[in-house]
């Protein structure tokens, strides 16, 4: 069974290297954030190998204008346990603690081949779609919390 728990930024280095940041110095995989009191880590869980992870970070957004947004940063699951709905639970762990801490509105700069994925738990893409250098082009995308 796969179990959705906070983790330690540093846990979160290894998938973000393969995944999200292949062939890319390993430097670029530690954000300026991650330890943040704020900042909260999320991983899957299988059998104690870590499948999956997101994190989440207070971080205002210019083009949104909100107040006390949050951002999230970081989202994967490893090849061979995607599908099985992680993701979605990743992402609602993170939108708990959010609503927790008192937000109302969560963001994240989405790649373009994840949109799909981000549509499915509900959030809405803005704006014109940019491009992030050495990962390819994204858009914005946000969930207001109740
Ligand atoms: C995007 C990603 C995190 C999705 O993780 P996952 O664990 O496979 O997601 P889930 O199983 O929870 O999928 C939930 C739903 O979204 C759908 N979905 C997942 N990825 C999708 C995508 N790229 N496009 C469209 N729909 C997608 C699933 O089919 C599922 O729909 P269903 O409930 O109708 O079956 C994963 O594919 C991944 O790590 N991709 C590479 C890294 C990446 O791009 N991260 C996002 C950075 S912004």
């Amino acid at each position: 069974m796969t179990v959705i728990k906070r983790i330690r930024a540093e846990q979160t280095y290894p998938l973000r290297q393969e995944i999200l940041r292949p062939h890319r110095p390993a430097v670029e995989c530690r954000f300026p954030n991650d330890f943040d009191d704020t900042t909260a880590h999320f991983g899957a869980l299988d059998s104690g190998r870590i499948v999956g992870i997101l994190s989440v970070y207070l971080a205002s957004n210019e083009q949104l204008g909100i107040a006390h947004s949050w951002q999230l940063r970081a989202m994967a699951t490893s090849e061979d346990h995607r599908g099985k709905g992680l993701g979605l639970r990743l992402l609602e762990a993170a939108e708990s603690y959010v609503s927790a801490q008192g937000g109302k509105c969560i963001w994240a700069n989405a790649r373009l081949h994840a949109l799909g994925f981000y549509k499915k738990a509900g959030y809405a893409a803005h704006g014109e779609r940019f491009h992030i250098a050495h990962v390819g082009p994204h858009v914005l995308v946000t969930r207001m919390l109740n």
